[in-house]
C-alpha cells in the first residue's frame, strides 16, 4: 500500500471533516458529489487514489437515505479508482435502532446498511456511539466504535457543579448514565420509560434520588426529544434543580428544538457528528469530536492502538 492517506468527505458533515483534517494536517479529499438533473447522485473523485488508505467521513443523518446514497457511492467510486483500503467513517450510524426483530415482519435495518457498506468496497469501518454496541459485530469488517464520552465529561467537569445526579432516559441506556456518573463521580439514577409510539413516550417512574440535585441527563442521541425532554419533566416533578440534557448524537428531528426550548433546560451539550446549524434548542454548547476521529484515524492507518485512547 501506498503510505498516502486520504480523508475524502460527503456532504453530510463537512464541516466536522475539515476540522478532521485539520487535525491531521491534511487537505479535504478532492471529490464532487453533485446530483443529476433527475436526482441521482454524481459522484467524482478528482485526485489519485490508487494504492492509498482512503477514509470516507459521512454521518448518516438526516436526510438520510440521500446521504446513506452519498456515503456508498462516494466508495464504490474509490473502490473503482482502486483505493488500496477504504474505511467508511460513520460518525453518525443511522437505521440503528432497527437493530434486532422485536416484533413479527419487521426488518433489521442496522444489518442491513452494515451489509450495504461492506457490498460497496469498504474493508472497515469506524462509528461514534453506535446506538447500540452490538451493532459493531453486524460489520463482516474490522469497526471500531468510538466514544465520545470523554470530550462530554471534560466538560461537565469544568463546570465545578456539585451534588450532580446522572440520569439516564430509560433502561436501555444504564450502562452509558453508569459510565458518566462513575467518571463524574455522581450519582446515578434511571427513568422508567414507556414508549406509546416512535414519537410519543412515558414516563412511569424515576428509580433513584433527584431532588435538590443538578440532574445531567445522558442519551446517544436526541431524535424527536420525546424521551429526553420528557425524562426532564420527571425529574423536574421530583425536585431535580438545573437540569443539563447531554446527547452524542443532535439528531434534532421534527420539533424537538422546539420541545426542549420549551422545557426549561440549563443547557443541551452535544457532539458535532451531526450538524445543528438552524435548529435553536436555547442555550446549546457543540463539543467537537474531530481531534478524537482524527486521532482515531490516524492510528488506523499507522496500525496502532485504537482501544487505547479509552483507557
Ligand atoms: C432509545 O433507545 C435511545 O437511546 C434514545 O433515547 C431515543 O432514540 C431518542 O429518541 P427520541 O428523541 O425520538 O425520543
Amino acid at each position: 500500500m501506498k503510505n498516502s492517506m486520504v480523508i475524502f468527505s460527503g456532504n453530510a458533515n463537512r464541516p466536522l471533516a475539515q476540522r478532521v483534517c485539520d487535525y491531521l494536517h491534511l487537505p479535504v479529499g478532492a471529490a464532487e458529489i453533485g446530483r443529476f438533473p433527475d436526482g441521482e447522485i454524481d459522484c467524482k473523485v478528482l485526485e489519485d487514489v490508487r494504492g492509498a488508505d482512503v477514509y470516507v467521513m459521512q454521518p448518516t443523518c438526516p436526510p438520510v437515505d440521500r446521504h446513506l446514497m452519498e456515503l456508498l457511492i462516494l466508495i464504490d467510486c474509490l473502490r473503482r479508482a482502486s483505493a488500496e483500503r477504504i474505511t467508511a467513517v460513520v460518525p453518525y450510524f443511522g437505521y440503528a435502532r432497527q437493530d434486532r426483530k422485536a416484533e413479527g415482519r419487521v426488518p433489521i435495518t442496522a444489518k442491513l446498511v452494515a451489509n450495504l457498506i461492506t457490498a460497496a468496497g469498504a474493508s472497515r469501518a469506524l462509528a461514534v456511539d453506535l446506538h447500540a454496541a452490538q451493532i459493531q459485530g453486524f460489520f463482516d469488517i474490522p469497526t471500531d466504535h468510538l466514544f465520545a464520552a470523554p470530550v462530554l465529561i471534560e466538560y461537565f467537569r469544568s463546570l465545578e457543579l456539585t451534588e450532580v445526579v446522572v440520569v439516564s432516559p430509560d433502561v436501555g441506556g444504564i450502562k452509558m448514565a453508569r459510565a458518566y456518573a462513575k467518571r463524574l463521580a455522581a450519582g446515578l439514577a434511571i427513568c422508567d420509560k414507556r414508549r406509546s409510539s416512535p414519537s410519543e413516550t412515558e414516563v412511569m417512574h424515576v428509580i433513584g434520588d433527584v431532588n435538590g440535585k443538578n440532574v445531567v441527563l445522558v442519551d446517544d442521541m436526541i431524535s424527536t426529544g420525546t424521551t429526553i425532554v420528557e425524562a426532564a419533566r420527571a425529574c423536574r416533578s421530583h425536585g431535580a434543580k438545573d437540569i443539563y440534557l447531554c446527547a452524542t448524537h443532535p439528531v434534532l428531528a421534527g420539533s424537538a428544538a422546539e420541545k426542549i426550548r420549551k422545557a426549561q433546560i440549563k443547557e443541551t451539550i452535544v457532539s458535532d457528528t451531526i450538524p445543528v446549524e438552524g435548529k435553536d434548542p436555547g442555550p446549546l454548547r457543540v463539543l467537537s469530536i474531530a481531534n478524537l476521529l482524527g486521532e482515531a484515524i490516524r492510528r488506523i492507518h499507522r496500525s496502532e492502538s485504537v482501544s487505547s485512547l479509552f483507557v
